[in-house]
């Protein structure tokens, strides 16, 4: 087990459509791995299941979408599997001592007071008070994991997660904003929706070390100094309770904020009435000029880099753990491109967030990610820190998507990759590239190549020596 938890583990994943023609299998065996403020860029041309990948993620499909097989950990990772003869120690309670030796075996520890409970449908393992492992039930037995998978997730579940952790700049704002409803209306109801009802939105968090000054009264002179600083300065008239790990700051009796633990720190919660304020700060966030205006228009009186620019200040309206920004710069011209993709560039640089970044931009990428995945017709072929995949690339996909990039410095028109995509109803037998691949061989039509590593964080798919 590696030292700290992946904020995502994407495991054999194989998702399709039930189309007329039959299954569509897009995503085969899609394997990826984010670490905590990684930021990675996912490549590869149109239609091979970048967008399928990332809205498996959220979990926002289309509804004949299928989810066949696989996993996707959410702050954990895959850690063994059990064969089916354990599933009769599945049993509320304290943790039978014969699952707990197979754990141990296995390098697991479960301390003396670990119980076993049921979320959803899957079995949690506690103990001392927190979530040690996650069992969730398949048709090979059990696959035991840290962290959440997504896939088994009860609704609630879903719902914080795409309320708190994980936030998605789409690839088209025009279809993701309402064309009936002004854009205030819409800030508001997102808003609302991430800080979790109760008529309260998320300000801004705070370090953990001011719950110590959380005392019954007037607000300590530390906590006031930073609300101040925050620009939420607290009138002289505030008073502080705490209550069930909550701390509320009450005004005229009113609870005018409240502060709850966060991923990291303090979140601080205040009245969705004041909107306006916090909808201003992060259009401000984004660049984007003339806030008052914005905020009384309909998406069709914006610009297609404004309505961009809404969506992204829309997507940071909480504290997220990852970021997905799915060709978030697609539908504008290049002139905005590059403003806008400038502009995640320096919010991926200031935050401390891990991110996936898909895009066509190879040359922005680059700037922006630690890694790049490569994808071609629903698996990924290579995956290798930004600069190797430009300098060495050693997949013949690879080496084709980056000849085929134009260039600025002239050299004519890129020659592209001949054929086209495949066909996920009957997709290619082998490797799924190998009807487009010059050097293909007859293993490569018969066998599909694994991603092996070739050096430092460089994998490739490819049976070429
Ligand atoms: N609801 C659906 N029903 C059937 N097929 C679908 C559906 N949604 C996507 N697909 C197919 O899945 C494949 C992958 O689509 P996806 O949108 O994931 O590709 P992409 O890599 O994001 O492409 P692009 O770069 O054009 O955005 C495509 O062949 C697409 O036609
Ligand atoms: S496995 Fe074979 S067909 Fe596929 S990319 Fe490599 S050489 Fe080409
Ligand atoms: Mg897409």
């Amino acid at each position: 087990m590696k030292s700290s938890e992946p904020v995502l583990e994407i495991e054999n994943l194989n998702v399709g459509y039930e189309t007329y023609r039959g299954f569509s299998h897009v995503l085969k065996d899609l394997n990826l791995t984010l670490e905590k403020g990684e930021k990675i860029g996912v490549i590869g041309e149109s239609g091979c299941g970048k967008t399928t990948t990332m809205k498996s993620i959220h979990q926002i499909l289309a509804s004949n979408a299928v989810m066949k097989s696989g996993s996707i950990y959410f702050k954990g990772r895959h850690l063994f599997e059990l064969d089916p003869f354990y599933k009769r120690y599945l049993k509320k309670g304290p943790v039978a001592s014969k699952l707990k030796a197979t754990f141990e075996e296995k390098g697991n520890l479960l301390p003396d007071n670990a119980t076993m409970s049921k979320i959803g449908k899957r079995w949690v393992i506690k103990a001392n008070g927190s979530e040690q492992y996650n069992i969730d039930q398949t048709s090979n037995g059990l696959n035991i994991h840290t962290g959440t998978n997504v896939l088994t997730m009860n609704k609630k579940e879903l719902l914080n997660l795409r309320r708190k952790h994980v936030s998605m700049i789409p690839q088209d704002p025009t279809a993701s904003l309402n064309p009936l409803f002004k854009i205030k209306t819409q800030m508001k109801d997102i808003l609302k929706y991430s800080g979790g009802g109760g008529g309260k939105m998320y300000l801004f968090s705070i370090k953990q070390e001011y719950a110590k000054s959380f005392k019954t009264g007037y607000p300590h002179e530390k906590l006031s100094e930073v609300f101040e600083k925050k620009d939420y300065p607290l009138p002289t008239n505030a008073r502080i309770e705490t209550k069930e790990k909550r701390a509320i700051i009450k005004v005229k009796n009113k609870n005018k904020y409240v502060i709850e633990s966060g991923d990291s720190g303090l979140d601080v919660y205040g009245d969705i009435e004041g909107y306006k304020k916090r909808a201003i700060e992060l259009f401000n966030e984004v660049s984007l000029s003339d806030p008052e205006r914005v905020l009384d228009s309909y998406p069709f009186q914006l610009s297609g880099g404004m309505r961009q620019r809404v969506c992204i200040a829309m997507s940071l309206a909480t504290p997220k753990d990852l970021l997905i920004a799915d060709e978030p710069t697609t539908n504008l011209d290049v002139t905005i491109q590059a403003q806008v993709l400038r502009l995640i560039g320096d919010i991926l640089a200031e935050r401390d967030f891990s991110a996936i970044f898909v895009s066509q931009a190879l040359g922005a990428l680059k700037k922006f990610v630690d890694r790049i995945y490569v994808m071609y017709g629903g698996t990924v072929v290579e995956v290798a820190n930004a600069d190797d995949i430009f300098k060495k690339p050693e997949h013949p996909y690879t080496i084709g998507l980056i000849e085929s990039t134009p260039k600025l410095t002239g050299g004519g028109f890129s020659v592209g990759i001949a054929g086209q995509t495949p066909d996920y109803v009957d997709p290619p037998s082998g490797c799924r590239f190998h009807p487009r691949c010059e050097e293909a061989s007859t293993m490569c039509k018969q066998e599909e190549p694994m991603l092996v590593k070739i050096g430092k964080d460089h994998y490739v798919a490819c049976w070429r020596d």
